[in-house]
């Protein structure tokens, strides 16, 4: 990959800060970010602007702001939320609070829905593009064993939904972009610090790690990939 235009959602995270970082191994790219935390990862980042995604108005000023930087080969989704103060991911339904679940929606949803609404626009026509979503595997509802964390599971079944949706349409306009859905496996970030203790060591990827898999895995997508979910390792990730 080489001399492309990067945007980053979420740049401050975990995650987010990691692709900066891999992207920038690169000088030919020229890397932007979002997020709320207007920090400039001067190493990585060319710019960093300020998104809010529970506001709308900031996403569409986001998306004018870096319009100038436009057309993106790459846009990275990597924000979202699990827990936050007094929000815990429920154990069970008796935990469930609508105030909580709106919040949650609001960020891993509707904010990335929006993110769709406004920057799908800014993705390159004429060679391949690619606008790639942090979705997790706890969102495939085939997949789920264990039950709990209703708003976050829901939140990103519901991604999924919007991350095809949005495939469908692009492809009848724009052939070259895809639009997929990312899960970076388990990664030592903030978001999955209070739920660690019982994953194995060798199960826990530095964000390092997981990034660069994942880039691995945007680098190797084919056409027909558009609007599928795949995990770190290449492999779908089934709804
Ligand atoms: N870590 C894991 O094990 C894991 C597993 C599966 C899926 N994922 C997914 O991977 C993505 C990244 O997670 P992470 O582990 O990197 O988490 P993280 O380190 O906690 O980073 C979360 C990012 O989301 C941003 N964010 C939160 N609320 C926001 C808002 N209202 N507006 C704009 N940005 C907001 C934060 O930015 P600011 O607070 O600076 O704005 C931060 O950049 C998430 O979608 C998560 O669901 C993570």
């Amino acid at each position: 990959m080489t001399n492309k235009n990067i945007l980053i959602i979420g740049s401050s995270g975990g995650i987010g800060k990691a692709f900066a970082n891999f992207y920038s191994q690169d000088p030919n790219n020229k890397i932007i970010g979002l997020s709320r935390s207007q920090e400039n990862f001067e190493e990585s980042l060319y710019a960093n602007h300020y998104i809010d995604l529970e506001k709308e108005d900031t996403i569409e000023n986001a998306a004018l702001t870096v319009s100038e930087h436009s057309p993106f080969q790459l846009i990275i989704i990597a924000s979202g939320i699990l827990h936050a103060e007094n929000l815990a991911p429920e154990k069970s339904h008796k935990h469930i609070s609508a105030e909580n679940f709106k919040k949650i929606l609001n960020v891993n949803t509707i904010g990335p829905a929006l993110v769709g609404k406004f920057f799908i626009p800014l993705l390159d026509s004429h060679s391949p593009s690619v606008m790639a979503f942090l979705s997790a595997r706890v969102g495939s509802i085939s997949d789920n064993r264990l039950g709990g964390w209703h708003a976050y599971r829901s939140s990103k079944a519901s991604l999924n939904m919007i991350i095809k949706n949005f495939s469908l349409e692009v492809s009848r306009t724009n052939k070259q972009a895809s639009i997929i859905g990312l899960h970076p496996g388990t990664v030592n970030t903030e978001l999955s610090k209070p739920f660690q203790k019982n994953v194995a060591e060798s199960k826990l990827f530095s964000p390092e790690f997981s990034a660069g898999a994942m880039a691995k895995v945007i680098d190797n997508l084919k056409q027909e990939d558009t609007g599928s979910v795949l995990a770190f390792d290449g492999s779908k990730i089934e709804s």
